[in-house]
């Protein structure tokens, strides 16, 4: 008892001084102390120690075998004669994936599982040149060859003869092979028990290895760290500290298998812009590390995040895109330990002049980026993406990882959270607070301190005695309950979720075996081990209706806490050598951690619906592959223009790399907002995907109505915009859910020849129609806005007034101004029928706005389902309907014949922008006679409104002007 008792008072003291400790900071800004640098995490220091030149590795080509599926070639490093296994495919679809591993591994390496949503097809390789230091492969149905070369080891990916990307051209590949610590237990044992020796060697001869099996690979735990092999020691990084057991503050790290660190480079000649590997409180385009620190990926709760640096957060995406004029590429690096990203690039610090000055003395490298991955664990496994296309990128990831799942319509609407509302009353209160004061609302949002004791899953009794009552009232409002439910469970006899966990023994463990606890929020808590489908499963039906008390199908939920955030760990996070099922360190599956609990309560969420409805969830850690599952957020960000700005570029990152719903806390989650900046990150919000107004207990209540009324109406017009474009922003979530392409865009996806826009994070476009520039700076009179497109033209959503592409345009702006333009070309569906909710909504009538181009044409979609359930999928109950504008007619027709849905929705209004005034105006539908529709012209704006067509918006009709 006094034994067990002691640790857990050292780690309250621990977790009452760091508590204290985030309490008494009084600057606001991050402790960067409590998180390591490159220099302080070990294997990164020494990966990064490497230095640009001759590999030490080379590719054995008389080892090589060309199969049906892939090329398997050895690796020697030449300096320690370990022996790697390289795989290469090409896959169909312009990809290549390359993995290396240990040939004859101590321990079977760590193998991402979960994140692909199938093995990816292969397509066939085929030697087509070869000399004695090298073999040229061509991929059939690619226009890529790929080239290796023995020594040192190297892959050139070749288009029309043209240098696309190199693997290791810098000879920086760094595979840290498994051996065991010198000194440690041999010179002990070998005399006492030197038979024990023979059977260790035989243990980890190939026959005794296990071979990784994705997803539950099981490894040889029990003997690594505990022999000796002696002509395997030789290697100067055994002997650096930090390389067998590594202190961070007073936090040590076993390290029982020792180093086994993987790094590899790539270089991109042609390629100065580099987007992606999110998640960062940073600018759009990736800059250059070199000097500085690498770009971190390790999921962590870091409190009062600080702006512009490449410090981790949450959620971790290993993606990086590269672009320029002529091409867009990516590479997918799939491990989920911690990662750093190092950039360099040959022109980074040259200014244009600089640039133009070598260009035309005729000198003057081709520019070239060059990234470096480490990664701490697992094997090197990497996608490269080989475009040609931003597009062509975007659906090459998604069809790895998936697309971002189809979110109910609500969850598209506007949600209402703070930490904490009080009560049942306090909840009803501001519910009617939104009738009362004319906003729509979806959804009132509970934190932590709704839960009893913060045992999730549980409601405080006497704050919300009767939960399904309150339930039922929002029901009848159509609005929903989003309830959070962190992923750590209150250490205590008399909860029953913790009884079971303990007794199934599905927690997370320590290295010896015992549950690991750790502190969060409750108190002493234990971490589910998500990692094991049968914990996911367990948790999966606690969502069902019976096990989670006083839960409706109008409550949905909230995953915080997911990186998982451990108070008193280090870094506030899991100890690296804690135990996951399989025998896995968490050093292995740290940065997938979040995406399965994630994946877990999505699933949950099905299930409890028989599977009929679509799920709910918003999760602050995430990885590759966690669009599949719902929504993210920034985090903690704080009430400061800064904070505002950066919500542009953090949402731009993740929809590169497939993770559209991505929304920041509006008004910030720190400290108090003043009117003008809370109304301006309403302003913003309405634009952005996920659309939640958040703040910490701390700050003052902020609900819209609670501000002065000069700021109230400008907040009301944002909400009732965010309303009108939903069935815009639902058609774009569909598109983003059948083909990858983001919903937030950056510019240069757009206008992927413009140079000026592929450092552009203060303006954004949603689909390819709308730009938006929020305004983001106090007492702004005016923005600057680009608007791109040579022969474009834009639209001033509120005033009409037609601009032409590029230019830069000085908008004047007041307190009810978004400067928010459609583009000339586009259609677009609106509701402007601004009702309660969205599902008050869902069956309007829609208004089409036609925004013409210099050529007179124009075209949009719109998609339609029931908004909540897989029907779309299971019964094709869904309408995608395609409008053409052209010769002076709309038209519009199915975009896709399988689907069907009855509804009621009908067009009650058009609106086109940049229309002379026609003579009349007819209209032709499939079963009615011809008529003469009425219509309204501005001379000077010219803007046309034909009223009532009154055709439903699943028949074919056209619209002919005259
Ligand atoms: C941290 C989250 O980021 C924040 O949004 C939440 O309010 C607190 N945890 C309390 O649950």
């Amino acid at each position: 008892m006094a034994a067990a008792a002691a640790p857990r008072r050292r780690a309250r003291a621990d977790f009452v001084l760091a508590w204290l400790g985030l309490c008494l900071s009084t600057a606001w800004a991050v402790d960067r102390s409590n998180f390591k640098t490159c220099d302080q995490s070990s294997f990164c220091k020494r990966q990064r120690s490497v230095q640009p030149g001759s590999s030490p590795y080379r590719a054995l080509l008389d080892t090589l075998e060309l199969g049906p599926d892939a090329l398997t070639v050895h690796l020697v490093n030449e300096v320690t004669k370990a022996v790697l296994l390289l795989e290469l495919q090409g896959l169909q679809g312009n990809m290549t994936r390359i993995r290396i591993d240990e040939l004859k591994p101590l321990r079977a390496r760590y193998r991402v599982p979960d994140v692909l949503v199938a093995d990816p097809p292969t397509a066939r390789l085929s030697i087509s040149g070869r000399d004695e230091n090298s073999v040229e492969l061509t991929v059939a149905e690619g226009p890529y060859k790929i080239i290796l070369t023995g020594r040192p080891f190297r892959l050139d990916l070749l288009e029309n003869r043209s240098l696309v990307l190199s693997v290791n051209a810098r000879g920086l590949m760094v595979f840290e092979h498994q051996r065991l610590p010198r000194n440690s237990f041999s010179d002990k044992v070998s005399l006492t028990f030197g038979s024990i020796w023979d059977k260790i060697k035989n243990l980890f001869s190939r026959e005794g290895t296990k071979e990784p099996a994705e997803g539950d690979g099981t490894p040889e735990e029990e003997a690594a760290g505990k022999a000796d092999k002696p002509e395997e020691n030789s290697e100067k990084d055994d002997d650096e500290p930090g390389a067998w057991e590594e202190m961070f503050k007073t936090h040590s790290d076993s390290k029982p298998f020792g180093p086994t660190s993987v790094g590899l480079d790539f270089s991109l000649p042609g390629m100065e812009h580099v987007y992606g590997i999110p998640e960062h409180a940073d600018s759009l385009r990736l800059k250059v590390t070199e000097g500085g620190e690498p770009y971190r990926l390790y999921n962590l709760d870091v409190f009062q995040y600080e702006l512009y640096n490449p410090m981790a957060l949450y959620g971790s995406v290993p993606v990086l895109l590269a672009h320029n004029v002529h091409r867009d590429l990516g590479i997918f690096w799939l491990n989920a330990a911690e990662t750093w990203v190092d950039i360099s690039s040959n022109t980074a610090g040259k200014t244009l002049f600089g640039k133009m000055l070598d260009y035309l003395q005729g000198g003057g490298e081709t520019p070239q980026t060059d990234v470096r991955w480490m990664s701490e664990s697992g094997i090197i496994d990497v996608f490269l993406l080989l475009g040609p296309t931003a597009s062509d990128v975007f659906r090459q990831y998604t069809s790895l990882t998936g697309t971002q799942a189809l979110p109910p319509l609500f969850s598209l609407g506007y949600h209402q959270s703070r930490w904490n509302y009080r009560d049942e009353a306090d909840v009803i209160d501001v519910d009617q607070g939104f009738d009362n004061h004319d906003l729509p609302c979806d959804v009132i949002w509970l934190d932590i301190e709704h839960a009893d004791g913060k045992r999730y899953f549980t409601w405080d009794s006497s704050r919300f005695p009767q939960p399904l009552a309150m339930l039922g009232h929002l029901a009848g409002k159509r609005r929903k309950l989003v309830a959070i439910v962190d992923p750590h469970i209150k250490v205590d006899s008399g909860y029953r979720v913790h009884e079971e966990l303990r007794s199934l023994g599905l927690y997370v463990k320590t290295r010896d075996g015992s549950d690991y606890e750790g502190w969060c929020w409750p108190g002493s808590v234990g971490y589910p081990d998500f990692t094991n489908v049968k914990m996911r499963d367990w948790w999966a039906n606690m969502f069902n209706f019976d096990k989670y008390e006083g839960s409706a199908s109008n409550l949905y939920v909230w995953n915080d806490m997911n990186e998982p955030s451990v108070f008193n760990g280090p870094e506030v996070t899991m100890l690296k050598d804690a135990r996951h099922h399989g025998g896995w360190e968490h050093r292995d599956v740290h940065n997938i951690y979040g995406l399965y609990v994630h994946m877990a309560t999505a699933q949950g969420l099905i299930q409890r619906s028989g599977g009929v409805e679509r799920p709910f969830v918003l999760s602050r850690a995430f990885f590759a592959g966690s669009q599949r599952f719902g929504a993210v957020w920034t985090g903690d960000n704080t009430a400061e223009w800064d904070h505002l700005k950066i919500t542009i570029p953090m949402c731009l990152s993740l929809g590169l790399v497939g993770i559209s719903f991505c929304g920041a806390d509006v008004g910030g989650f720190f400290k108090n907002p003043d009117p003008e900046l809370l109304l301006r990150w309403y302003q913003m919000g309405a634009y952005q995907p996920f659309y939640r107004a958040h703040s910490h207990m701390d700050t003052g209540r902020r609900e819209p109505w609670l501000l002065p009324p000069e700021y109230l109406g400008p907040v009301r017009d944002a909400l009732r915009q965010r309303y009108a474009l939903l069935p815009f922003w639902y058609t774009l979530f569909y598109r983003a859910h059948r083909d990858g392409h983001p919903v937030m865009r950056p510019l240069w996806v757009q206008y992927p020849k413009d140079v000026t826009t592929f450092s552009q994070d203060d303006q954004f476009m949603l689909g390819d129609s709308l730009l938006v520039h929020p305004v983001a700076e106090p007492g702004a009179r005016g923005v600057q806005v680009y608007l791109p497109g040579q022969g474009e033209v834009w639209y001033d959503v509120q005033s009409y007034q037609k601009h032409h592409g590029p230019q830069t345009l000085y908008l004047p702006v007041t307190l009810s101004s978004i400067p928010v333009f459609q583009r000339g070309g586009t259609i677009i569906p609106r509701w402007e029928r601004v009702r309660r909710s969205s599902d008050c909504m869902k069956d309007d009538p829609i208004t089409l706005y036609v925004a013409i181009s210099p050529q007179g044409t124009a075209e949009g979609e719109l998609y339609l389902d029931d908004g909540h359930t897989f029907n779309y999928q299971t019964q094709n109950e869904y309408l995608l309907r395609k409008f053409t504008f052209s010769g002076n007619t709309l038209t519009s027709s199915s975009a896709d014949p399988r689907g069907h849905l009855e509804t009621p929705i009908w067009i009650e209004r058009v609106v086109i922008l940049g229309a002379g005034k026609p003579a009349s105006v007819l209209l032709r539908s499939e079963g009615l006679p011809e008529s003469v529709l009425t219509f309204q012209h501005s001379a000077e704006t010219s803007v046309l409104t034909l009223r009532k067509p009154g055709v439903r918006v699943s028949a074919d009709w056209s619209i002919h002007l005259r």
